[in-house]
């Protein structure tokens, strides 16, 4: 399980309080921002403009700071064949970096990188890319993404990470097509307990961060399936001293985000426990958290769900068929229920991410869980290039935006 560990905590205020003192309709902000402000900002004009230096970045963060010319060597000039894959903010491509020294190498050699290019510049584009450095350069956790470093360049903002090699966890539950084999029981349930891992230590009493964007295309896979959370960008630090909860814009993603949040925006390290259990959910079941394409009555995952989770005859009805008779009923129960509570409506019936590992490291031990062979892909596609595969299916993904309940 991910130990604690403490850190300059003082130092983290920077990351956020100079952006929180800036409204969303100052500056240079796009309409689309995935991020909001608090509702206690000030006033529009009030306050001088958010300096988009290298000054904010913290001091401590123990990633490199990149030129642009290194990044365009390195991607081959943002090469349309090396997209890895597409979010709210622009394309993650694909690249190649000297180990020792970092600099631009041949495709080939050296380390793989994924480069995440913001296409959308001004305040809340800023904000965001400045939240994943100072949250992510700060933190080291093998089941978080490791970010290499970063470029600010007049309006350039990108991001280095390690290329995480079998992508994101939502391509391998829901595309279709000869390299996105369905994942096995086994595989979900490792997943599964690596992320809830990655969230335990986010939450953890030194930590107390508040994730704030848990969904399947952010969990990304290593070539082993290992687990690692990635996207920081709505990343908060959880309530200090007597407070129990932060008050923030209701950001995140339709579909994953808690209900009490949605409401209220009371924002908790229980909200996370929700989105978490959204994902197990899909996990489960193989569907998407809202498929507006499935029967009337059937759009909402968790809606639809729920009352088959804790049936025993009836929870066949929400497992995936794909993996049927790879884990025992008594298994697939213990995971049902799992899901169940932490999609409780009431934030303090939902277990913490601590007690969700404990629960799911039973599984990866449980005696019932048969073991199934997965087949190795050759090498992970890219969005145009040639290895990707026949008839895959695009679908309209879910992205983060400001969520109205
Ligand atoms: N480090 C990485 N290694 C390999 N693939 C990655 C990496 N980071 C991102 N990707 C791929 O790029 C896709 C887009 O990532 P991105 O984080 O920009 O958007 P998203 O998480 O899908 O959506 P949103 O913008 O709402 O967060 C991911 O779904 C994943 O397939
Ligand atoms: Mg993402």
């Amino acid at each position: 399980m991910g130990n604690c560990w403490s850190w300059n905590w003082s130092a983290r205020v920077k990351a956020e309080s100079p952006l929180h003192s800036v409204p969303a309709s100052g500056l240079d902000s796009r309409s689309s921002s995935k991020d909001g402000v608090d509702p206690n900002s000030p006033p529009s004009g009030s306050v001088p403009p958010t300096p988009k230096s290298e000054g904010e970045i913290l001091q401590s963060s123990n990633v490199k700071s990149f030129s642009f010319a290194e990044l365009k060597a390195a991607t081959r000039n943002f090469r349309p064949d090396s997209v890895l894959g597409e979010g709210g903010f622009g394309s993650v491509f694909k690249g190649w970096i000297d180990e020792h020294t970092f600099a631009p190498t041949k495709p080939g050699t050296g380390i793989v990188i994924a480069v995440k290019r913001h296409n959308q510049d001004g305040y809340q584009g800023h904000r965001e890319w400045l939240a994943e450095v100072n949250y992510l350069g700060q933190l080291s956790h093998p089941n978080l993404v490791k970010l290499i470093g970063f470029c600010l360049e007049d309006e350039h903002r990108l991001l280095v990470y390690e290329c995480m090699a079998r992508g994101s966890l939502e391509n391998h539950l829901f595309r279709r097509g000869s390299y996105f084999q369905p994942l096995s029981w086994m595989l979900r349930m490792k997943v599964a307990f690596g992320a809830a891992k990655g969230l335990a230590y986010l939450h953890c009493a030194e930590t107390r961060i508040i994730y704030r964007d848990f969904k399947a295309s952010n969990v990304l896979l290593d070539s082993n399936y290992n687990a690692k959370i990635s996207d920081f960008g709505l990343a908060k630090d959880g309530p200090t001293g007597e407070n129990t909860h932060v008050s923030t814009r209701v950001m995140g993603t339709y579909g994953y985000a808690a209900p009490e949040y949605l409401a209220t925006g009371h924002l908790t390290t229980r909200s996370d426990v929700y989105s978490f259990g959204v994902v197990l959910l899909e996990m489960l079941s193989g569907r998407r958290a809202l498929d507006k394409n499935r029967p009337t009555g059937e759009h909402n995952l968790v809606e639809w769900a729920k009352p088959y989770l804790s049936n025993k005859r009836k929870l066949f009805r929400v497992m995936d068929s794909r993996i049927e008779g790879q884990y025992s009923l008594k298994i697939a129960q213990k995971a049902a229920a799992l899901a169940l509570q932490c999609l409780s409506s009431e934030p303090k019936y939902r277990p913490s991410m601590k007690e969700v590992v404990e629960v799911l490291e039973q599984l990866q031990e449980s005696k019932d869980a048969p073991r199934t062979f997965q087949p190795e892909p050759q090498s992970m596609p890219t969005r145009n290039g040639s290895s990707r595969p026949n008839g895959t299916v695009s679908y309209p993904r879910p992205s983060a935006s400001p969520l109205y309940s």
